[in-house]
C-alpha cells in the first residue's frame, strides 16, 4: 500500500508553466523527498498528488489506480502542512478525532485510535489541552497525530518544521524518521532544506523551475551529482565551484597554475570541490600546494574550523577543517586536494564522468 506514479503530470496556472513534465515513482513504505530553491514547485507538486491541485495533463495513479480526477477525500492521502491548521476551541483529543469523527466513525474506535497516536507522538498527557496551551512542536505533533489516525495510504508533508526554532526542529526531524520506522508508511516531504533532505531521505527528488534535475539516494546526490545545481545544492557549506580549462587530465585555472588530475578533463569548463575534500598546507610545499591564497575570514565553530581562502584569478574557497586551525586572517596557505575528490562540468553544466 502507498505506491504512488506520476506520469507526465504537468500544471500551468493562468498559461504559466509550474510543472513541466514529471514522471516519478514512489515506492511503498519509501520516504521521498521534493527538494529545490523557493518557487520551484514542490508545494504545487504535493498538492497535485493530494488532489487539492488538479493536473493540466498527465496521470496520478495510486496502488495502481488512477486518482488524477479524484477529489482529496477518495485518493486516501493525509497532509501536514507548515501552518498547523488546528481546531483552537477543541482539545487536543478533538482535533485529533475530527476526521473520524465527521466520518461517522463509533466513539471506542475513536479514542482507541487517538489514544493509539498520542502514545507514539508522546502526546497522553496533553489530551485534554487546547491548542494555545501547547508550544509549536507539540502543536505540530497534534497535526501529525491528525494525519496518523486517518491511517492513509501515505503520508504528505509540506514543509512541517519550517515554524520551529533550531533546536526544536532537529528534535522533530528525528521523530519523523522513529515515526517513519516504525508506521513503515509512505512519505512524501517537501523541504528547501537540504540538511532535512539528507539526513531523513530514503529517495531525495531535487526539482528546479517546475523540471526533475536529479533522483537519487542522499549519498548518491552527494557523490555523484549530475549537473552543476545540483552538485552546488546538496551538501553544505555548498561545493566551491571555479573556472577552469580542462584539455586531456590537466586542468588550468585563471591564475595559469595546472594540475594534473589524472583521468579525462577534456571539455571541463568549471571544477568543483567541497569545502570537507580540502585542506590548508604549507604554501612552499610544491608536493601539495595546488593553488595558494590568502585567508580572507576565519570561523571557529569548536567542532569545526572554516578558512575562507581567497586565490587571486581563481576565487574564494571554503576550506573545512576538522576541530581547531591555528592559521589566522592574512595567512598565506597552500590548497590541497585530491583529485578523485574534484568535480568537472562542461559548457552546459552538465558534471564529466570520472
Ligand atoms: N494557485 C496558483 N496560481 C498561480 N500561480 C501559482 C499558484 N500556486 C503556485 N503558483 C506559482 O507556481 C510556482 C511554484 O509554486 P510552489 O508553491 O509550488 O513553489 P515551492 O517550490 O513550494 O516554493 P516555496 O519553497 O517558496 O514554498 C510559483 O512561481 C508560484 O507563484
Ligand atoms: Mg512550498
Amino acid at each position: 500500500m502507498g505506491q504512488i506514479e506520476l506520469k507526465g503530470i504537468r500544471k500551468s496556472f493562468g498559461g504559466i508553466d509550474v510543472i513541466k513534465g514529471i514522471d516519478l515513482q514512489i515506492d511503498e513504505g519509501e520516504l521521498v523527498i521534493f527538494v529545490g530553491p523557493s518557487g520551484c514547485g514542490k508545494s504545487t507538486l504535493l498538492r497535485l498528488i493530494s488532489g487539492l491541485v488538479e493536473a493540466s495533463d498527465g496521470q496520478i495513479l495510486i496502488d495502481g489506480d488512477d486518482v488524477t480526477g479524484k477529489p482529496p477525500a477518495e485518493r486516501e492521502l493525509s497532509m501536514v502542512f507548515q501552518s498547523y491548521a488546528l481546531y483552537p476551541h477543541k482539545s487536543v483529543r478533538e482535533n485529533m478525532g475530527f476526521a473520524l469523527t465527521v466520518a461517522g466513525m463509533p466513539k471506542a474506535e475513536i479514542t482507541q485510535k487517538v489514544d493509539e497516536a498520542a502514545a507514539t507522538l508522546k502526546l497522553e498527557d496533553y489530551l485534554d489541552r487546547k491548542p494555545k496551551a501547547l508550544s509549536g512542536g507539540q502543536r505540530q505533533r497534534v497535526a501529525i497525530g491528525r494525519a496518523i489516525v486517518r491511517e492513509p495510504r501515505a503520508f504528505l508533508f509540506d514543509e512541517p518544521l519550517s515554524n520551529l526554532d533550531a533546536a526544536l526542529r532537529v528534535e522533530m526531524r528525528l521523530e519523523i524518521a522513529r515515526l517513519h520506522q516504525k508506521l513503515g508508511a509512505t512519505m512524501v516531504y517537501v523541504t528547501h532544506d537540504q540538511v532535512e533532505a539528507m539526513t531523513l531521505a530514503d529517495k531525495i527528488v531535487v526539482l528546479q523551475a517546475g523540471q526533475i534535475e536529479q533522483i537519487g539516494t542522499p549519498l548518491d546526490l552527494y557523490r555523484h551529482p549530475g549537473n552543476l545545481f545540483v552538485a552546488q545544492f546538496i551538501g553544505s557549506p555548498k561545493m566551491n565551484v571555479v573556472d577552469c580549462t580542462g584539455t586531456g587530465t590537466q586542468l588550468t585555472f585563471g591564475n595559469g597554475n595546472t594540475s594534473d588530475i589524472a583521468r579525462n578533463a577534456e571539455g571541463a569548463t568549471k571544477m568543483g570541490i567541497r569545502p570537507e575534500h580540502m585542506a590548508l598546507c604549507d604554501a612552499g610545499d610544491a608536493s601539495k600546494a595546488i593553488l595558494t591564497g590568502q585567508i580572507d575570514v576565519m570561523e571557529h565553530l569548536g567542532s569545526d574550523s572554516f578558512a575562507y581562502v581567497n586565490v587571486p584569478d581563481v576565487g574564494l574557497f571554503t576550506v573545512r577543517i576538522v576541530g581547531h586551525s591555528d592559521a589566522v586572517v592574512g595567512d598565506t596557505v597552500g590548497l590541497h586536494f585530491a583529485s578523485g575528490d574534484v568535480h568537472l562540468f562542461d559548457a552546459s553544466e552538465k558534471t564529466i564522468p570520472a
